[in-house]
Formats: structure tokens, C-alpha cells, sequence
């Protein structure tokens, strides 16, 4: 259903648009039919070909979020100097793209929608065979949300119930892939489980411990992350390690390995270390948060691909060329199918591959 609440904004914009082009008609159409020359005071009413176009305005504006699609980019951030870039994806624009809209949603689909400008680039991101279907994916990706929360989104914003293959899988067998936001036993380390009060899955242990604790210490954590994350941008590099340090030590003991949690902090350790010069550090730290990418995310999902990218870098600052070599083909990989070769990371990975490559003519290692 769509919210009373949209429809009232979606009436709303479309009466104000017909208010403008009707003020704006009365200038530029003085030779325009008689009827569309009423002036707003004396009639408040909307010409009568004012209110036809209304009505379909209306109607195609209330289909908008049905059939239109975000256009996206990525957006790098974080400045040159600070080796290390970091990108996110954010929505510029919605448009309509008849093709693209052709194409039935999968939660695990098999393609991956880019755009340069506005245009669009649909590309296959698996092998499909002749007579199998091009499926992309509306937005709730497996990767991303569990089946219950998938079904919700997809139905109030599409009208429509997913019966993809991974929704029947995931319908079947546990609603949620383990781990990724669990909890888990300061005693043995097994997966908490349970609801208001969780307890330990290990026959032998007998902890259990009351949801809402452990949602107050993830809370706490998070605080503090976003202090960490503050003194990152000002530059207070010791400091924030400190913080993130005490912090993944917490995580250990209530998180389980692929928390997201615990990747966010890998990835700002990592972040810190780089910023430091200490590459080593910063690449072991990023090898951790790439396995909870992985496990979230899959090893071929964007977000993989993102943080190869920034392991390819650290490596190859830190003249670990094999491992930097190792990476930039994989980071490569990932990115060339989400994106082709066009794009700003791919091209740096050719970049920083060639740089490598003719190495051999220079004394290879750092000189001290
Ligand atoms: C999308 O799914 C519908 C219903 O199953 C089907 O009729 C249609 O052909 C599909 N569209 C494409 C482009 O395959
Ligand atoms: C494309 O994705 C759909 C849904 O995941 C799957 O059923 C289909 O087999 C895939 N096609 C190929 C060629 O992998």
C-alpha cells in the first residue's frame, strides 16, 4: 500500500506544479486558447486543460516508484593525500529507463546496473545461459537483509510477493544466515540464540544473558566507534586507535566474527594505520574486515570489490608487491563486473599494476 502520507505530498507537488505552469502559461500563451487565460485571483479553479494534464500527472507520479530507477554513483571520499580512499554509493537522481525497467527483480540477481552520467550500463555478473531469464535486483538484496525484511520492502514498494530462488531457500531453511548480526557467548564463543533471552547453543555451556543487555553494550560500542571515527577526521591517529583497539577487544567478547561491527572497526584500524604510514598494520586490519565483507556480503558483491580496492592500495604503498599484484587482480575482477572498465578504480588498478610491473628496472623494496 502506498502511505497516505505520500499521496497527500505526491497531490500536493503536482497541484503546485499546475499553479506554476498556469502562472507561467499566462506569459508565454497570450495566443494560447481563451479558456487558459483566467487569471488565478478571479478563478481559482485550474483551466480546464490544466486539470486533465493534473490528473495524469498525478498518476504517473504515484507510478514513480514503482517503474523509476536511482541513478547512483560512487562517490570517493576522503582527500589524495591521505593515500587511502574510501567510496560509498549515493543516489544522485531518478529516472525512468524503459529497458531497465523491463527486467523482473531476484534478490540474488544476475546482473549489476551502472551509470555513467545518464546512461545506463546493464551488466551480466555471472555466465547466462541462451533462454535464461536477466534478472536485476530492485534494491533489497540477499546480501543485505534477511528474507522477512526483503518480502516487507519489495511489497510496499512493488505490490508484489518474491518467490526468487534464494527468498524459497532462505523461507525453508533458517530465516537469516547466521552471524551476521549475532550475538554470541563470552564463555565458548557459540552463536547466542533465542529471544528475549539468549542462550548459549553449546550443550555443555549454561549462559544465557537478556537480549536488551547486549543490545545496550552493541549501543555503547557503536558510541564509541563514532568517536573513534571523529578523531580519525581531526587527525588524533593515536588516539583513535586506542579507542578502536579497546573497542574490538569488546566486540570479541559479545560479537560474532562477521559482525558487521566488528568489520567496521577492522576498517577504521585499518584506516588509522594507513594514515600512520604503517602499512603492514593497516593491511593485516583490512584483510580482517574483508572476511566479514565477504561473509555479508558475498566475494563478488560491490562491497567486496571496494575493499580489495583499498587492500590493492595499502599494498601497493606498502611495496608489498606480490600481495599488491595478488590483489589488484582480484579487486579487478570484482569491479570489472560491476562496473566495466571504464571506471575510475579499475583504471587506478591498471595504474597501479603497470607502475609495478616495470619495477624490476628500479631497486625494489623501500631503499631504508
Ligand atoms: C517478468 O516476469 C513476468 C511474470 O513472470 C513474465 O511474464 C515476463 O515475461 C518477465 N519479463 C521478462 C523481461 O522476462
Ligand atoms: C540468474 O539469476 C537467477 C536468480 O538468482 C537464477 O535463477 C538464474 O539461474 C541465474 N542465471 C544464471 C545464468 O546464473
Amino acid at each position: 500500500m502506498l502511505f497516505p502520507e505520500h499521496k497527500f505530498l505526491c497531490a500536493l507537488s503536482v497541484s503546485a506544479l499546475c499553479r506554476q505552469l498556469e502562472a507561467a502559461s499566462l506569459h508565454v500563451f497570450t495566443a494560447a486558447p481563451k479558456t487558459c487565460r483566467l487569471k488565478a485571483v478571479e478563478a481559482p479553479a485550474l483551466c480546464p486543460e490544466l486539470s486533465v494534464w493534473g490528473v495524469a500527472m498525478l498518476r504517473h507520479m504515484l507510478q514513480l516508484q514503482c517503474n523509476a530507477q536511482a541513478i547512483t554513483t560512487i562517490q570517493q571520499t576522503g582527500s589524495k593525500e591521505k593515500l587511502i580512499t574510501d567510496s560509498r554509493q549515493v543516489r544522485l537522481a531518478t529516472g525512468l529507463f524503459p529497458v531497465i525497467s523491463l527486467l523482473n527483480h531476484s534478490c540474488s540477481p544476475n546482473t549489476s546496473v551502472s551509470f555513467i552520467s545518464t546512461s545506463a550500463t546493464v551488466r551480466a555478473s555471472q555466465q547466462i545461459r541462451k533462454g535464461q531469464e536477466i534478472l536485476h535486483c530492485y534494491g533489497p538484496h540477499e546480501s543485505r537483509m534477511g528474507v522477512a525484511e526483503r518480502h516487507q520492502k519489495l511489497k510496499s514498494q512493488y505490490f508484489f510477493d518474491c518467490n526468487c530462488s534464494p527468498c524459497e531457500r532462505e523461507k525453508q531453511s533458517s530465516p537469516k544466515g547466521p552471524g551476521r548480526e549475532a550475538f554470541c557467548c563470552h564463555a565458548c564463543g557459540a552463536l547466542l540464540q533465542g529471544g528475549d533471552v539468549l542462550s548459549c547453543g553449546t550443550a555443555s555451556c549454561t549462559e544465557s544473558v537478556s537480549r536488551d543487555h547486549l543490545v545496550s553494550r552493541l549501543q555503547n560500542l557503536q558510541q564509541q566507534v563514532g568517536m573513534a571515527r571523529k578523531l580519525l577526521r581531526n587527525g588524533k591517529l593515536e588516539q583513535a586507535i586506542q579507542l578502536l583497539l579497546r573497542g574490538q577487544h569488546d566486540a570479541e567478547s559479545f560479537l560474532s566474527a562477521e559482525h558487521s561491527m566488528v568489520g567496521e572497526i577492522e576498517d577504521h584500524l585499518a584506516r588509522a594505520y594507513a594514515a600512520l604510514g604503517d602499512w603492514e598494520k593497516s593491511a593485516a586490519h583490512l584483510q580482517k574486515s574483508l572476511r566479514v565483507v565477504e561473509a555479508c556480503h558475498g566475494p563478488f558483491s560491490i562491497e567486496m570489490g571496494h575493499e580489495l580496492f583499498k587492500l590493492a592500495q595499502i599494498f601497493f604503498n606498502g611495496f608489498a608487491i606480490p600481495e599488491a599484484l595478488n590483489t589488484i587482480q582480484k579487486a579487478e575482477e570484482v569491479l570489472l563486473v560491476h562496473y566495466g572498465p571504464w571506471n575510475d578504480e579499475v583504471q587506478e588498478l591498471q595504474k597501479m599494476k603497470s607502475c609495478l610491473l616495470d619495477l624490476p628496472s628500479i631497486p625494489v623494496g623501500p631503499n631504508e
